[in-house]
């Protein structure tokens, strides 16, 4: 199951890099819009202020060396590096990503301290204790075993060093099981996007517990950043986007057309944008 899986993953988001980064730029994540979710701003602030956000949220404020897993074109990884005058590795299943961070990281300058891998997260090629902050923004959905997931990130973090990751999730289960119509409209995310399944938050926090993570914190930030979905609708349906859609494929295509998804996902309570943090 896995090897489809990751060939799909990495098939998805080599043909859709170029188009995004094109069209939205270097992030390929949610932006942040207040804790309500109801400032204005343009897109790329947006996703900036994420990052900050998160930053501040994690009480993160030094960084030497950052493991950003599941990096895409190096958006965060390049933003962090600079931000921190730090050293950044990235991984990702896509060469075609890795080979437009690898670009990115000497356009701007940062090649010295900056590396782009491609390198499967549910076995990642480095040695323990070698990471001061482990990143995850939106990768840990692709992962079919989200344990593995974790203590791989787990095992890389030097001890001290923090961990953030930030995942969809679908709502907690505990007082009520999931509805055959919200299991159906989690397939249909799960189809469109190249995700095995998604968890609970309460459920990363009970892996995160047994890694032994310390300080676990975890928060639900699906107000904040619902809106992205209502900005990336509007933009898909420009000329420009519209023609790079044609040449992208069909599974692209196939993400751009079913963008409501997500929105309805948020819309019905089904979708949460989960944050977990804390440290080794
Ligand atoms: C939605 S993109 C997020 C990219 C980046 N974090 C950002 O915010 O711009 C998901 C990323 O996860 C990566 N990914 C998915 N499964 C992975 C795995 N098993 N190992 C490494 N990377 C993985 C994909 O290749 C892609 O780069």
């Amino acid at each position: 199951m896995s090897a489809t899986l990751y060939q799909q993953i990495q098939q998805f988001y080599d043909a859709s890099s170029g188009l995004w980064e094109q069209i939205w730029g270097e992030h390929m994540h949610h932006g942040y819009y207040g804790p309500d979710g109801t400032q204005k701003k343009d897109r790329r602030l947006a996703q900036i202020d994420l990052i900050e956000e998160l930053l501040n949220w994690a009480g993160v404020q030094v960084a030497d060396n950052i493991l950003d897993v599941g990096c895409g074109i190096g958006g965060s990884s390049l933003y962090l590096a600079e931000k921190f005058n730090a050293r950044a590795t990235g991984i990702t299943l896509s060469p075609v990503q890795a080979a437009r961070a690898t670009e990115r990281a000497l356009e701007a300058n940062l090649s010295a301290r900056s590396q782009f891998l491609v390198a499967n997260a549910q076995a990642m090629p480095f040695a323990d204790n070698s990471f001061d902050l482990v990143w995850s923004l939106e990768s840990g959905e692709h992962m079919p075993d989200k344990t593995k997931f974790m203590q791989e990130c787990y095992r890389v973090l030097k001890p001290g060093g923090t961990l953030i990751m930030v995942t969809w999730c679908h709502r907690p289960t505990d007082e009520l099981p999931l509805t055959a119509d919200e299991q159906k409209h989690l397939q249909d995310i799960y189809r469109v996007y190249c995700l095995p399944y998604v968890i609970s938050l309460p459920e990363y926090q009970a892996i995160a517990l047994q890694l032994p993570l310390n300080n676990i914190r975890t928060a639900d930030w699906s107000t904040a950043v619902a809106p992205f979905w209502n900005v990336v609708i509007d933009s898909a349906f420009t000329p420009q986007a519209f023609i790079g859609l044609l040449l992208s494929g069909w599974s692209t295509i196939q993400g751009a057309l079913s963008l409501g998804l997500m929105r309805r996902g948020y819309q019905r309570g089904l979708i949460q944008f989960g944050l977990l943090c804390g440290n080794k």
